[in-house]
This record gives structure tokens, C-alpha cells and sequence, in this order.
């Protein structure tokens, strides 16, 4: 399947961050031993990265509205659309030197997310999607998973951390939902990146994922990927309010239903136990 023109464009963009985030990425494995650390140098190489996104992105379409994790939100002059962009989506792993984080793009059309790329530098892994046109990685179409049983299943999530926990669901109500997978999956993966937990529900590494309070640029891209590649997202209550609560629950065809039950259950269980 050849790329479209706006696709090329998102993963042109990504391809030439990826070049400086990978320079820096070789740095810091150089930087873990020094007392100071790595953490202002992995600050500076997110902000060159989204400095040469935004530049290449509004270079391509110059009125587009943009929405970047660091940059914030800013109005084009073109109402219908809209960049949602995470410059390095893994960050933690970035800076402990831990190859496994993206370029997430996200393309915005009348509030509805129409083409999605997800890059994964260390593996050389292209993920896109366009809306009707199928997902792929680098030039092979992708489709979900086609487990049906919850008990063979790998299930991915994102586990609330430092001083996110209290407003990202709560330690313990996101340990009840944990405990509730760990139980009736076969394994669990906490891999740090949702944009690339999404991208592995699309290829069928992972059976399903579920995170809650994500933000737009962590998910914008990975939901339409995963849709396109013929799984399920929706928020933990089966609506589709992911971009705005950030809860998303992936997952193919089959697994999503008893996945969802599993999840909403515990959830009420906390709840009724008050
Ligand atoms: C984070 C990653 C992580 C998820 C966090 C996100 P960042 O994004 O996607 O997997 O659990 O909630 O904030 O900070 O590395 O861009
Ligand atoms: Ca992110
Ligand atoms: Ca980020």
C-alpha cells in the first residue's frame, strides 16, 4: 500500500527527529554514570525534537491548528484540523538508556483522528494508519491478534507512577484492575510507552491494553491504528470519550468484551466496597 501525501509528510517528520533523538539517545547511555545525570540533556533533546516537528509539520501545512505535549495548543488558520503530537513518547526508558520509545503524529480532522504515525527509532518501525486505509508497520499491512481466550492472552498497560498517582485513577483502583488481569490473562507487559502499546495491539504482539488518563498526544495516533488494523478502543465504560478522559481500553474483536467485563468489574468492586 503506497503512503499518501499527508502520511508521508507525518513520517518524513518523524524520520528527521528521530536522527536527533537517536544521536542523543546514544549519548545518555554515556551520561548514566555521571553524578548529575541525564535528565536536563533528555529535557533538551524532547524539546529539539518537537522544535523540528513542528517545523517540518507546519512547513508541509502551514494552517493547521497544533496540539504538542510541550508546546501546548495553538489555533491555525485551518479550523478542521489539527497536529497531536507526542516529540518522544517513553521518556523514562529514553533516559535509562532502555530502547523502547516513539514519535508519536496524530492528524485531526473535524475532531475526528483520520491518519496516525507512530515511529519506533531503535527498531527502524514505521506504524501508520490512515482512516479507511488499513494499518501497517514499514510497508506490511497489520492486523490484531486472534486470540479468543482471556487465558492465553498478553495484555499490556501503563502502571500510575510518582506524582501522577492521585490524578491518574488512583493507586489503588488501578491495582484492583491489575490484579483482576494478572489473574485471568497469561501475562501482563508494562513496556513504558502507550503510543507503542497501541501500535503493539495493532500488530498483534499484544492481545489487548488498558491505561487510564493518558493524554491526547500519548493516544491520538495508536487509537486509529489499532482501529485500523481491525481491534476495538474504547474508554472503560465502552464509550468513546478517550481524548478527553484519557482511558483507553484496546483490544481485538474477541477479547474486548470479556476485557472490558474483567475491568469495569473491579472497578465496581472497589466502588461497593467504598
Ligand atoms: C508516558 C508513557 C507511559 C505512560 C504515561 C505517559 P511520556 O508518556 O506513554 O507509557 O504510562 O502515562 O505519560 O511522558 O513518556 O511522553
Ligand atoms: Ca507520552
Ligand atoms: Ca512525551
Amino acid at each position: 500500500m503506497a503512503r499518501s501525501a499527508i502520511v508521508n509528510v507525518m513520517a518524513n517528520a518523524a524520520l528527521k527527529a528521530a536522527r536527533g533523538l537517536l544521536r542523543d539517545f546514544g549519548e545518555v547511555e554515556q551520561l548514566q554514570v555521571s553524578v548529575k545525570g541525564p535528565g536536563d540533556f533528555v529535557s533538551t533533546a524532547d524539546l529539539k525534537a518537537e522544535r523540528t516537528l513542528k517545523a517540518e509539520l507546519m512547513r508541509a501545512r502551514p494552517g493547521y491548528g497544533l496540539l504538542f505535549e510541550e508546546g501546548g495548543a495553538a489555533t491555525g488558520t485551518d479550523q478542521r484540523h489539527r497536529w497531536i503530537v507526542d516529540p518522544l513518547d517513553g521518556t523514562t526508558n529514553f533516559l535509562h538508556g532502555i530502547p523502547h520509545w516513539a514519535i508519536s503524529i496524530g492528524l485531526e480532522r473535524d475532531g475526528e483522528i483520520v491518519a496516525g504515525v507512530i515511529y519506533e527509532p531503535t527498531r527502524d518501525e514505521m506504524f501508520w494508519a490512515e482512516k479507511g486505509a488499513g494499518a501497517y508497520v514499514n510497508d506490511r499491512r497489520l492486523r490484531v491478534s486472534a486470540r479468543r481466550q482471556l487465558a492465553e492472552a498478553v495484555i499490556g498497560t501503563g502502571m500510575p507512577f510518582g506524582d501522577r498517582l492521585a490524578d491518574r485513577g488512583g493507586q489503588p483502583m488501578y491495582m484492583d484492575t491489575l490484579r483482576a488481569v494478572m489473574a485471568a490473562t497469561s501475562g501482563v507487559r508494562r513496556l513504558g510507552s502507550a503510543a507503542l502499546d497501541l501500535a503493539y495491539v495493532a500488530a498483534g504482539r499484544y492481545d489487548g491494553f488498558w491505561e487510564f488518563r493518558l493524554m491526547p498526544w500519548d493516544i491520538a495516533a495508536g487509537l486509529l491504528i489499532v482501529r485500523e488494523a481491525g481491534g476495538y478502543v474504547t474508554d472503560m465504560a465502552g464509550g468513546h470519550d478517550m481524548m478527553t478522559s484519557g482511558d483507553v481500553l484496546a483490544a481485538n474483536a474477541h477479547l474486548h468484551l470479556p476485557l472490558a467485563a474483567l475491568i469495569r468489574e473491579a472497578l465496581r468492586a472497589r466502588r461497593a466496597a467504598g
